[in-house]
């Protein structure tokens, strides 16, 4: 899970690189004790995500950078589900804010 955390991070402060400052990158968990889950939130100020692209930055090789890979994304959301969780994107006023949930009770195996 913390490479989940990493490499929300990592986007969140390359949004943020050559944009106005402050630049702000949050982190906050809270748990949602109506649907049994932990909520972590991860916000930045930076250039947030292009209109349309909220859903296809968690699809495999989808990229805007010159070096990413675009894998970062599917990989986080893949390890979410493999326990049970979701993630999701959203634009700020200024930036983006990406979110996940893990279920709070371990769910049984298949
Ligand atoms: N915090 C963010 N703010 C704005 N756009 C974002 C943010 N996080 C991700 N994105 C967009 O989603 C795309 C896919 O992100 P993902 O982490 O899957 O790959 P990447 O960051 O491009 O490559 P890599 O993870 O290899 O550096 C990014 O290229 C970027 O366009
Ligand atoms: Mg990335």
């Amino acid at each position: 899970m913390s490479d989940v955390l990493k490499l929300s991070k990592m986007n969140g402060m390359d949004a943020m690189d050559g944009e106005p400052r402050p630049h702000n990158l949050t982190i906050r968990t809270r748990r949602n004790a109506e649907y049994d889950v932990v909520e972590v939130r991860i916000s930045d100020s930076g250039k947030g995500i292009a209109k349309g692209a909220l859903t296809s930055i968690f699809d495999a090789f989808v990229t805007t950078k010159p070096q990413g890979t675009g894998l970062g994304l599917p990989i986080a959301r893949t390890i979410l589900e493999s326990y049970g969780g979701d993630i999701w994107a959203e634009n700020r006023q200024r930036g983006a804010v990406f979110s996940f949930t893990l279920p709070l009770t371990r769910m049984q195996a298949e």
